[in-house]
């Protein structure tokens, strides 16, 4: 009987339990009883304004990130635009992060590159460098300092964003970058007819090893070629598609046509490996940095009349060149690397001086009792330089800022620095 009667209420109690149970199970929810008190419990504690307010923040924070994104800095990066990028692509630590890119919030700011800069110690290279540090890359620089030297970086010693490696880039080094700046060979004529073997494998094997590079890392990869691929030119100025006319055999053909075929090998690698690549020629530069005496026109005229000497003009003077200040060039390859298009693209000043004008402006900016002296002009030396920049100016929006009067000043403090220096390092 008490069996029984425990059995009842225990049957009772799970009546109970399952009927208090029941609002909450989604049988009961057709209940039309059931109904308000869901609603019910909806309106307590404000619980359906936190809701509306959670959907709120959530449909905004999706409609608004990829708009963030794209007006975040990391637009300003370059986008894999040919299939071939992705393809050729074997690097996951590149890969995944190229993917990434475009998925980092606004807020959180672009992605920080690897860049290497060959050549990076260097006069063009040094100030390239600076530039992609200030604007928050890692920078690596490989370097053999035939022409470079460690003093144009050494503010950046301790930066933990910037390496210095000692190499040639005639052998090859295998590093995980996303882009590639490939400056070294020596520019000036005195460095480059020094050991002319030595320049054509660097302009050769070097191209050669840093697009190896490019291919195997999917990194994208930006060649410094020259003005002197139009050699002693027959069309004036010189358009991206005059062929040029060079003498493959002269003293400069080991910098001209090394540089041709490096040119060459780039857009192989380009066709063949789908390598993504840029091509610049660029024109006479100068700035702070450059070396003292590697026979260049402009460093050349600056430092003779800083040791108080004649300034030495070859063949009559009258043959013609443009003079780039070297940020209008930096910020150039900066553009055309960013940029859309593979070039070739003429970066230059495009204002013609004559060497004596040049001699001049020098004469005005930093002693007017400077004088001249004259010497038989050298073998190949071109009569006419002066680039068309029309293609650069549409499709990079670049063009250079800096005039050849207000540019010679900003050079001329350092090299009076270092010509004291030197004197000082000569007494003691
Ligand atoms: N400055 C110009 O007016 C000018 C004009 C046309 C083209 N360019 C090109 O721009 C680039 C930089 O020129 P720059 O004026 O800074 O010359 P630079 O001589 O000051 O710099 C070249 C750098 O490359 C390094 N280098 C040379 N051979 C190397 C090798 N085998 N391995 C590793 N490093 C090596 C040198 O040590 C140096 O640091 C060059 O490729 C040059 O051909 C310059």
């Amino acid at each position: 009987m008490m069996k029984q009667l425990h059995k009842q209420t225990s049957l009772n109690h799970r009546r109970d339990e399952e009927m208090q149970s029941s609002p909450y199970s989604p049988k009961t929810l057709k209940h039309p009883r059931s109904l308000p008190r869901s609603i019910n419990y909806l309106f307590k504690e404000q619980r359906l304004l936190f809701i509306l307010v959670g959907i709120l923040i959530g449909s905004t924070f999706f409609i608004l990130q990829p708009t963030l994104s794209r007006l975040g800095p990391s637009e300003a990066q370059p986008r894999p635009h040919s299939s071939s990028f992705v393809t050729h692509n074997s690097q996951p630590h590149h890969h995944a992060a190229s993917k990434g890119l475009r998925r980092i919030p606004a807020a959180i700011g672009r992605r920080r590159l690897r860049i290497v800069v060959t050549g990076g110690a260097g006069f063009v290279g040094s100030h390239l460098v600076d530039k992609l540090i200030a604007r928050g890359d890692e920078v690596i620089v490989i370097d053999n300092f035939f022409t470079g030297r460690k003093d144009n970086l050494v503010h950046l010693f301790g930066n933990p964003r910037f390496e210095l490696i000692r190499h040639d880039v005639v052998e090859p080094i295998l590093l995980e970058v996303d882009q590639i700046y490939h400056l070294a060979c020596p520019a000036s004529p005195v460095h480059y007819k020094y050991n002319p073997v030595k320049t054509i494998k660097t302009n050769v094997m070097g191209t050669l090893n840093m697009l190896g590079l490019a291919k195997r890392v999917g990194a994208k990869f930006l060649l410094t070629s020259t003005s002197e691929v139009y050699g002693d030119p027959l069309q004036h100025p010189q358009k991206e598609t005059y062929w040029g006319n060079v003498n493959p055999i002269g003293e400069r053909s080991c910098y001209d046509e090394g540089k041709r075929t490096a040119e060459t090998l780039t857009m192989d690698y380009h066709r063949g490996a789908g390598v993504e690549v840029r091509i610049a020629r660029i024109f006479n530069t100068y700035g702070p940095r450059m070396c003292l005496d590697d026979g260049r026109v402009v460093s050349n005229f600056v430092a003779q009349v800083i040791r108080k000497q004649p300034m030495t003009v070859y063949g009559d003077g009258k043959q013609t060149r443009s003079f780039q200040y070297v940020s209008d060039l930096v910020a150039g390859l900066v553009a055309l690397m960013e940029g859309e298009h593979l070039g070739p693209f003429n970066l230059g000043n495009p204002g013609e001086f004559t060497m004596l004008e040049l001699a001049e402006v020098v004469k005005e900016t930093i002693d007017p009792s400077a004088t001249i002296e004259f010497k038989p002009n050298t073998a190949d030396d071109p009569h006419k330089r002066k680039p068309d920049i029309s293609k650069a100016k549409k499709l990079l929006s670049w063009e250079p800022k800096i005039s050849l009067r207000e540019g010679l000043p900003l050079m001329v403090t350092d090299f009076q620095n270092r010509i004291l220096n030197e004197d000082e390092g000569k007494r003691v």
